[in-house]
């Protein structure tokens, strides 16, 4: 497989990848170990991913890493995934920052714990000139509340006057939405057999190629991302028009 030219101008050009990394409890489940193992594997398969994504020339990569149902776990399951988050940004970011990585995150941060907040607006600032990938990781993310707090920002700017009716478009909704400035992603990869979106982007996803693959996240390699772009390339996207 060729490396994806940012430059090509084919309709069908791959610019952003989506993926949904589920199944870490699986795989510990299948090993008889604690679901908290599973996830410290799957951030191996999270390296996989950024990696791959760099070396392929892909530009933006989103990964679902935390959702706003996701709290509803336990306390120990939580704590765990928050100590993950925090070595993880702690361990990748100098890394991230030599490699043309540009860190940003969506979902309601507020909702983390304080110095999960502060290395996260750390990590966003201290990548923010890179150029070569922008990764965006969703991280007590959910799609609906996202949508709602755009509603409310628009119907805000109209209260105040700032705004008319009839300027609520599918962009001016779009442009207050978190992922402003990302394109809509090309394909979401959902791993572990489940085939749903779990509140990940339904605005964005509008006409996103959906790919599912049996794989637990944490066995996810380069492999798995090259066999999704190559399904991504069969498909034929026609957004509501025929094929030409
Ligand atoms: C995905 O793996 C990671 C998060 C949701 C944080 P899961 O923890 O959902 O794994 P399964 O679906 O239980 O196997
Ligand atoms: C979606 O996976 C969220 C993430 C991968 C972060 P879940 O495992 O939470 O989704 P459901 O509960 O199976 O729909
Ligand atoms: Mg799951």
């Amino acid at each position: 497989m060729g490396i994806v030219n940012k430059n090509d101008l084919t309709p069908n050009l791959l610019r952003h990848v989506a993926i949904i990394m589920d199944g870490n409890g699986r795989w510990a489940s299948k090993r008889s170990m604690s679901r908290l193992k599973g996830h410290e594997q799957g951030a191996k398969a999270v390296r996989e991913a950024i990696k791959g994504c760099r070396e392929l020339g892909i530009p933006f990569l989103t990964l679902f890493a935390f959702s706003s149902e996701n709290w509803k776990r336990p306390d120990e399951e939580v704590n765990h995934l928050m100590g993950l988050f925090r070595y993880f940004i702690k361990r990748e970011l100098a890394e991230l920052k030599t490699a043309g990585v540009k860190v940003n995150f969506i979902g309601n941060i507020n909702k983390l714990p304080r110095d999960v907040q502060d290395l996260v607006k750390l990590a966003a600032s201290e990548t923010s000139h890179n150029t070569d990938l922008v990764l965006t990781i969703a991280l007590s993310y959910g799609s609906q509340a996202e949508i709602v707090n755009s509603a409310r920002k628009l119907a805000a700017l109209v209260q105040s006057g700032d705004m008319s009716v009839e300027d609520i478009t599918e962009a001016s909704l779009a442009a207050a939405l978190d992922t402003v400035g990302i394109p809509d992603p090309d394909f979401v990869l959902r791993t572990s057999g489940e085939k749903r979106l779990s509140n990940f982007l339904l605005w964005q996803c509008a006409y996103s190629e959906l790919i599912f693959q049996d794989v637990l996240w944490p066995d996810f390699n380069r492999d798995c991302l090259e066999k999704a772009i190559e399904e991504y390339y069969s498909r034929c996207r026609r957004y509501g028009a025929v094929s030409v």
